[in-house]
């Protein structure tokens, strides 16, 4: 729902399309779900950098990194995941629309709100990843220690513990993050966006 009235939509004399002719390469957004601790910041990171390395406009977008800026009003509240999901989908629409490759690495652990951030894009645009690991390797990995502090009863509403994950049904790309190396999660991601010819 918007609140404002009297705004009118003004489209940008520069459009995405020239951008992406200009930059040589597509723009699409790689969508990283999954639990915390996954590997979507590490993977998110490093097929940055591999894009960067050959000259592809790239960003991250990152949850806890946008937690403490643009989000820094919200928790982890049902309610207040799902505004932190449309916030981000709203802002790596920009990034798409400018022409880059954007990696988002949130748990954003609800089907619907995923489905409307899909729904905010061009076929093709939104691709969902599927960082799949047991929630018993995340918890045994636990970089942040979080999770001992959740099985405390220290952490309310901590994701996988007594908060659900609803992990994707038909994701574009699933990367089994228990069992391939960080490069070889790397290869497989570049390897569908070579096939679908973003880059
Ligand atoms: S999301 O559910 O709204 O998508 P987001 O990805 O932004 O979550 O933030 C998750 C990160 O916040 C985790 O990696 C973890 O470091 C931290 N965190 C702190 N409290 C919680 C919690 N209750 N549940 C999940 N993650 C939490």
């Amino acid at each position: 729902m918007t609140k404002a009235t009297n705004i009118t939509w003004h489209a940008t004399t520069i459009t995405k399309e020239d951008r992406r002719l200009k930059k040589g390469h597509g723009s699409c957004v790689l969508w990283f779900t999954g639990l915390s601790g996954s590997g979507k910041s590490t993977i998110a990171n490093a097929v940055s950098s591999e894009l960067f390395r050959q000259g592809i406009t790239e960003y991250v977008l990152d949850g806890d990194n946008i937690r403490h800026g643009l989000n820094k009003d919200l928790g982890f509240s049902d309610h207040d995941r799902t505004e932190n999901i449309r916030r981000i989908g709203e802002v790596a629409k920009l990034f798409v629309d400018s022409g880059a490759l954007v990696t988002t690495a949130f748990i954003s652990p609800f089907r619907s709100d995923r489905a409307q951030v899909r729904e905010l894009f061009q076929d093709g645009e939104f691709i969902e990843v599927f960082i799949d690991c047991p929630l018993e390797e995340c918890e045994r990995r636990d970089p942040k220690q979080l999770y001992v502090k959740a099985r405390r009863g220290e952490i309310k509403d901590f994701t996988g513990i007594n908060s659900p994950y609803e992990a994707p049904e038909r994701p574009e790309i699933t990367v089994r993050s228990d069992q391939l190396t960080v490069e070889e999660s790397v290869k497989q991601i570049f390897g569908y966006l070579q096939d679908k010819n973003i880059i």
